[in-house]
Parts: structure tokens; sequence; C-alpha cells
């Protein structure tokens, strides 16, 4: 058991997905090393002592729909310093703020264009970003020096309950990157936030169990501080979709001499890595991982790590497959991405930055 701001709160170890390292969480309990709490089955209760926590200045990971955050108060700057810590991020790497809805947004962005708004109205609650000018509650220590600021209201029942009580609270919006270690995957249930973090986490920190995301991927990054929508990271959230709604060109985030004006320093080349070599389209030798859709066979010798049925659940599956590559010590994958321009797009972003460039 453990507490939190008085509310005792159960430490489960049994997890929403079998985990793979549960032996290194055995000997972590057996050690009586001091471990933060993890909630499996959060009430209103447990909600609000997660969101006192929040306010008084401690970490909590939380579920997304598109895969878990470890969350900060965004006003805080000892607690914002604490979280790039833990997560050994370079400070220049602005933070998304997450707000419960779009009714917020005001407090955070200003010069809101007419085409953000609709953006807003239809994909809130949602996998998407929206990076704004920012008002003056937008600190440099949460945007990297930046006078933008990345938004996103998101949809999961419990970080939409946590943002509320936080809100309620007096909280204003929470800062929450992917809850891993700068540069590696995103987790995408509570026990990959586990293995992640528990090394950096203290006792007061928190980690509330949502179960597995269900989207799989980041959420759709959109800079909306030009005339022009320009998609900085693909989601959910596709360039048709954006352009069917608002009837905009949308430009794709640039490389080489054309870069974007805007700065985006998380969207680095190399991330989203396992320790095993990612390869994409080659054949596999005896040993390797394979990752594709369902409908390809899996090569002779190969060890399949994931069989999606179609593009979404590609997106749901692929962090998974990923990481359980380092747990099997698998030393090279051959994916295979999907193709399309629905979430594929995305998928193949994240594949790229993953691959193997040696
Ligand atoms: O789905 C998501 O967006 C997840 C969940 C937890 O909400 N969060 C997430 O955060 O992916 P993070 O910190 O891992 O990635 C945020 C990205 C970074 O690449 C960062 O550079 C970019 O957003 N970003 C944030 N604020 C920005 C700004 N003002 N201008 C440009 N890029 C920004
Ligand atoms: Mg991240």
């Amino acid at each position: 058991m453990g507490t939190v701001e008085g509310l005792r709160v159960s430490v489960h170890l049994s997890w929403a997905k079998p985990i793979k390292n549960i032996h290194s969480i055995h000997r972590f309990k057996v050690q009586q090393l001091p471990i933060m709490a993890i909630i499996s089955s959060c009430t209103a209760s447990t909600l609000k002592g997660a969101a006192v926590s929040l306010r008084s200045g401690n970490l909590v990971a939380f579920p997304t729909e598109t895969v878990y955050g470890l969350g900060v108060d965004a006003t805080n700057k000892d607690a914002v310093s604490h979280l790039y810590q833990v997560k050994g991020r370079p400070t220049d790497h602005p933070l998304i703020v997450h707000i419960s809805s779009l009714a917020n947004l005001n407090k955070w962005a200003r010069e809101i264009p007419e085409y953000a708004i609709k953006l807003a109205r239809a994909f809130w609650p949602g996998p998407m970003t929206l990076i704004l000018s920012r008002t003056h509650l937008a600190k440099d220590f949460i945007t990297g020096n930046q006078d933008s600021v990345g938004i996103r209201v998101p949809s999961h029942p419990l970080a939409s309950a946590l943002l509320k009580e936080f809100e309620g609270q007096g909280g204003l919006g929470v800062v929450a990157p992917s809850a891993n270690r700068f540069g590696k995957v995103s987790p995408t249930t509570v026990g990959d936030v586990f293995e992640e973090l528990s090394g950096y986490l203290s006792p007061s920190d928190l980690i509330l169990d949502g179960g597995p995301c269900q989207v799989g991927v980041e959420s759709t990054i959109i800079n909306c501080t030009q005339d022009f929508p320009e998609i900085l990271r693909p989601g959910a959230i596709t360039a048709t979709m954006i352009s069917d709604l608002i009837g905009l060109q949308v430009n794709q985030i640039a490389t080489g001499s054309n870069k974007s004006l805007i700065k985006a320093p998380g969207l680095l080349q190399s991330h989203y890595a396992p320790k095993a070599k990612v390869f994409l389209s080659t054949t596999p030798d005896l040993g390797d991982g394979f990752i594709a859709l369902s409908d390809i066979p899996t090569p002779p010798g190969a060890i399949r790590l994931a069989s999606p049925k179609d593009n979404n659940e590609y997106a749901q599956l692929l962090y998974q497959a990923l990481r359980l590559s380092d747990t099997k010590q698998i030393s090279n994958v051959i994916v295979i991405p999907p193709t399309g321009d629905d979430i594929a797009i995305a998928i193949c972003d994240r594949l790229e930055k993953c691959a193997y460039k040696g």
C-alpha cells in the first residue's frame, strides 16, 4: 500500500497486460526499495489525490489515448525542471500543455486563427496538439524559449477526469511529455511506464493505470502560427482529415533546405528507438524479429513480434512490438511498413526515425 496525501491506495503489481520484466519488479519489491504508487483502479477520490499531488509539485504518469504521459503542473518551474531531469531530456525541447477543454485555450494561447478553432472543435478531445502563439502564462521553462506553446485536450477518460479535477483545484494546465526516457520508445501500457521510469520516480510520485492506449502513437502536432496549418508530427488526425475540414492546404514539415521556420527539437531524426537495430523492408535472417500486417506471412526462422490486422491496430501494437524485441534480446528487427494515407503515415514516420542509420 502507498499513501497519496492521506489517501491509501493499492500498489498493484498485476497488470492490464502481462509485462516482460516481471522478475525485476519482484526483485524491486523484495529489496523493499522505495517505490512510487501505481493506482490500478482509479476512483474519484484517488483522482482527487493525484490532482493534489500534481498541485504539490509531484510527478503523475497518466494514460492518454495516444501514449502514457508524465505530468507535472505547467506553472511550477521547479516541478518542470525535475520532470526534465527524470526524462533525461534537454531543456530546449518544449512540452505540450494538457488542458481539459477548449474553453481554457485562451489562458495559454493568443491570436488563435479561425482554422485552429475549427480543428479544436472537430478533433478535441482527441489525439491532436496545436502549436499557437503563447500568452504570458506559457513560460520559457515549458516552451524551450519559443514564443509558441503546444496545447492538447486528451480524450482518455482518466486523463480528462484528472485534468478536470486539477483545474477544479485551481490548476491551469499539466505539461506531459511521453512517459519514457529521452529518445526511447513511448510507453503504451502501465508496465512500460514502470519499466522506463521506476528507477527515476520517487515515492511521492504516482503512476495511474488506464489500460493499454487505444491509438498507440503520439498526437498529430499542427503548427497554427502561420496562415496555413503545417503538420510537424503526423498522428491519427491526418492531413486529409484536416484539409477536408478546413478547406485549406496543409503543409507537412519540410526537411533539408526547406525546413519549417518553427523549431520542433523533439522531432529528431533518431528517436523512438529500441535497443535492436530496426531495418525496413529487408529479408530477415534466422532469429531476427519481424513486424508486419497479419496477411504477410512470417519468413522462415524469423520471430514474429506483431501481426496487426489493419493500420489502426498496427499503430496500437507498434511500440509494444519494439519493446518486445528488447525483452527477447533480439539484435535485428525487420519491419514491413504499412501503406496508405491514414495513420500509416504516422507509423512510417516513427519507423523512419527508429530505423538503423549506421
Ligand atoms: O500524444 C502526445 O502528444 C503525448 C501525450 C502524452 O500527450 N505527448 C508527447 O509529448 O508526445 P512529447 O513531449 O514526448 O512530444 C512533444 C513534441 C516534441 O517533439 C516537442 O518538440 C513538440 O511536441 N513541441 C511542443 N511544444 C512545441 C512548440 N511550442 N513548438 C514546436 N514543437 C513543440
Ligand atoms: Mg516523446
